[in-house]
């Protein structure tokens, strides 16, 4: 396969390249909340929504990368993929927390990762990824091996703790038959850790993970998009980011945590029967009548 010259660029430069773009996209869809937020349509249920601001987002960060990194492949939530020569691909969320950029509230991200590989989390090697929350403007980044920040200032998940003394970060899917399943997963978890938190974007979770604001987050279902910055943001601050049962993160799984806090909060998931009906049998309201994933 034919390198371009422009492809031989160390990790940090593929991640200066990734912050200034985030920076850009974070401004205008800053600008985009300002004067008014509005939904262009519904995706895969009618509580998934797009807002015009995501695709004018996308749209910006595509274009930008394009001028940028010509040869390099992207997947983004809005706009879909495109394959790439140079070996690289930009996986981007334009906007992670769409419902709560609807609503106003200051929890929502720009979300860029550069992976090696084909853009699937089961093979792909993250060699960079940056997490922009425009709202106060915290800008969290890693490199593969290079360590993970906070505005430049390094950081690491929180210490470990007993499972009853941890915050537990989650997120909900869009599927209300998921929901369900996943709300039966929470009742046999709350009464098990100090509290639970659904604050609205998976890739700022990951990254409140990363900086010990939350001991641990898991959720089912997430996409590529959602995780890919966030989870290497996780990894380099010392996180298990993972799949249940020893599998990579991914759609069917992603949790993240200080090690020894992952593996009992894992324990206690498999027995709340996380990962659904479908992985795990029967589940009646958070009480498991099986441990086989
Ligand atoms: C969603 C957020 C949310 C998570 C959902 C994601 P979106 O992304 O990350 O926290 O629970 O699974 O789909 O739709 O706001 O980009
Ligand atoms: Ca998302
Ligand atoms: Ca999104």
């Amino acid at each position: 396969m034919e390198t371009a010259p422009t492809d031989r660029l160390t990790n940090d430069e593929l991640l200066a390249i990734a912050v200034s773009i985030a920076l850009e996209a974070g401004e205008l869809a800053s600008r985009r909340l300002r004067e008014g937020v509005e939904v262009a349509a519904s995706k895969s249920s009618k509580e998934d929504i797009v807002t015009y601001a995501d695709r004018e987002t996308e749209a910006l960060i595509r274009r930008r990368l394009s001028e940028e990194r010509p040869h390099d492949g992207f997947l983004g939530e809005e706009s879909g993929a495109e394959t790439g020569t140079s070996g690289l691909t930009w996986v981007v969320d334009p906007i992670d927390g769409t419902v709560n950029f609807l609503y106003g509230i200051p929890q929502w991200a720009i979300s860029i990762a550069v992976v090696d590989g084909d853009p699937d989390p089961a093979t792909w090697r993250a060699l960079a990824g940056v997490v922009v929350n425009p709202s106060n403007g915290e800008v969290f980044t890693a490199t593969a091996g290079g360590g993970a920040f906070l505005d430049g200032v390094a950081i690491a998940v929180a210490a470990p703790a007993e499972l009853s003394q941890c915050l537990v970060g989650t997120g909900f899917s869009y599927r209300a038959a998921v929901r369900s399943e996943q709300l039966a997963v929470v009742t046999g978890l709350i009464a098990r850790v100090r509290d639970i938190r659904r604050m609205g974007s998976a890739a700022l979770d990951l990254c409140a993970v990363a900086c010990g604001r939350l001991n641990a987050y898991f959720e089912r279902e997430l996409n590529p998009w959602d995780f890919a910055a966030g989870a290497l943001i996780a990894t380099e601050a010392g996180a298990r980011v993972s799949g249940l049962g020893g599998a990579r993160a991914g759609k069917k799984f992603v949790l993240a945590g200080e090690a020894s806090i992952a593996e009992s909060l894992e324990k206690v998931l498999r027995q709340a029967g996380a990962g659904g009906r479908r992985l795990e049998g029967t589940v009646r309201y958070g009480i498991a009548f099986t441990d086989s994933l």
